[in-house]
């Protein structure tokens, strides 16, 4: 079946069966073809190819189908379809080969197809912030202590837990902006590593795929898989930090916290405790993302050490991508999922930050203010807290904090109202 191989000869099809990229193709399958559409019009448009020779692999373009490309024997999809083409229009089919590189080829389909994922996250972050922002209106008067060294620190409200995660997820869609660019570059016309001879357009031929923008150098632009690891990268990155907020949605389920009552749907049982409510969803996202985290990191391993140009480590550093991209896609839309179903108890949260010398840093600073160096109050505070008799502002009050990002309800309600007004409701 294979076609480039044939004048190499060799009995068994080890390079088939062991290298072919075919199954991981069908991620860019219609890109691929996309792209041969781009090339061959291009071909027409500069009559470096007979004009009905053209219109006839066009006519098979248009017919093909992913699913008759996906079929094993072949290197990868950019030989099944060469094959195909020239199976269905004849010997001229043979013309797609003229100014192409398979590396030029893959190249853009990884581009064109990131971009998709790309938008397609930034869309499930913005639902997710919306949902976040809408949770946090309800909740911003909900007094809870907040956590460090997973100690009661100071008391802030649930709606500015939410808030933090809306930011979180705002800066990811300001970084998968700024990643865009770098990935909407054409590298169409570079050739294997040096470009062609056939006098394609570069420019032209980007515009006919759709790209923004065209990758100058020709090694630069079939040999670089920097786009897909500052992408990779950038949604790694914001999903490792997105686990501490499902790390602690898991721990606030727990009845020892008791917080957070999740959704009916996100919950499963024990097949041998019946009292069991186990988060499982946030569970297998936490699990997800660590391995999300090793995939972005495989990306860049098996780049790292190939010399500059093409080399078939490539192929096997792709799927890592589209893996970071769908555990992250899925995630968001789980964590949605579950902060629209859960509840909150900001009554038991409540006892917590009133149970626990939660604003000892406000009655410090109260005094300060009044104008004892806040040292002094400090240690006077200290020692009252030591001694059980410290008389400590509630919690409800403390929250009140003038700065802006506070945990102030008033604020908070602002905050969220600001991001809600960018929502669709
Ligand atoms: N299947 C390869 C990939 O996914 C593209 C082919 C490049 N092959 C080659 N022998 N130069 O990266």
């Amino acid at each position: 079946m294979a076609l480039y191989r044939r004048w190499i000869g060799g009995g068994s099809d080890v390079v088939s069966s062991y290298t072919s990229s075919i199954e991981d193709d069908a991620e860019i399958a219609e890109e691929v073809i996309a792209v041969m559409k781009a090339h061959v019009s291009h071909l027409v448009e500069r009559g470096l190819v007979p004009r009905e020779d053209g219109e006839a692999i066009l006519k098979a373009l248009e017919e093909v189908r992913a699913e008759d490309l996906l079929k094993p024997g072949y290197e990868d999809v950019h030989e099944a379809l060469e094959d195909y083409l020239i199976k269905r229009a004849g010997p001229r089919g043979g013309w797609v080969g003229l100014g192409r590189s398979r590396n030029d080829h893959v190249a853009a389909a990884i581009r064109l197809k990131l971009l998709r994922r790309i938008d397609a996250l930034r869309a499930s972050a913005e639902r997710l912030i919306c949902a976040a922002a809408r949770r946090a209106v309800e909740y911003a008067d909900c007094v809870m202590p907040s956590f460090t060294h997973f100690q009661p620190a100071q008391p802030i409200t649930f709606g500015h837990y939410l808030l933090a995660l809306a930011e979180l997820l705002s800066d990811l869609t300001t970084a998968l902006n700024s990643v865009r660019p770098v990935v909407d570059k054409s590298p169409l016309g570079s050739g294997p590593s040096g470009g062609t001879s056939a006098p394609l357009d570069r420019a032209r031929l980007a515009q006919l795929a759709g790209f923004g923008g065209v990758v100058e150098n020709t090694l630069y632009a079939s040999s670089s898989r920097f786009f897909a690891s500052l992408a990779a990268s950038a949604v790694a990155s914001a999903l490792a930090e997105l686990s501490r907020f499902v790390d602690d949605f898991i721990a606030w389920s727990s009845p020892l916290i008791g917080y957070v009552e999740p959704p009916p749907e996100h919950v499963s049982t024990s097949s041998i405790m019946p009292h069991k409510r186990n988060p499982v969803t946030l569970e297998v996202l936490r699990a997800r993302i660590s391995e999300a985290v090793a995939d972005a990191l495989a990306l860049l391993a098996v780049q790292e050490k190939i010399g500059y140009g093409y080399s078939l480590d490539l192929q096997e550093a792709t799927r890592h991508l589209w893996r970071v991209f769908k555990t992250a896609e899925e995630g968001l839309d789980v964590l949605r999922g579950f902060l629209e179903g859960m509840k909150f108890h900001c009554d038991k949260a409540y006892r917590d930050a009133a149970g626990f010398p939660t604003t000892s840093s406000d009655a410090a600073e109260k005094m300060a203010l009044a104008g004892m160096p806040f040292r002094e109050a400090y240690f006077e505070v200290a020692e009252a807290v030591k001694a059980g008799s410290a008389q400590l502002p509630d919690p409800r009050e403390a929250v009140k904090r003038p700065v802006l990002g506070s945990p102030d309800p008033e604020a908070v309600r602002r905050s969220a109202m600001e991001r809600l007004a960018k929502c669709q409701h």
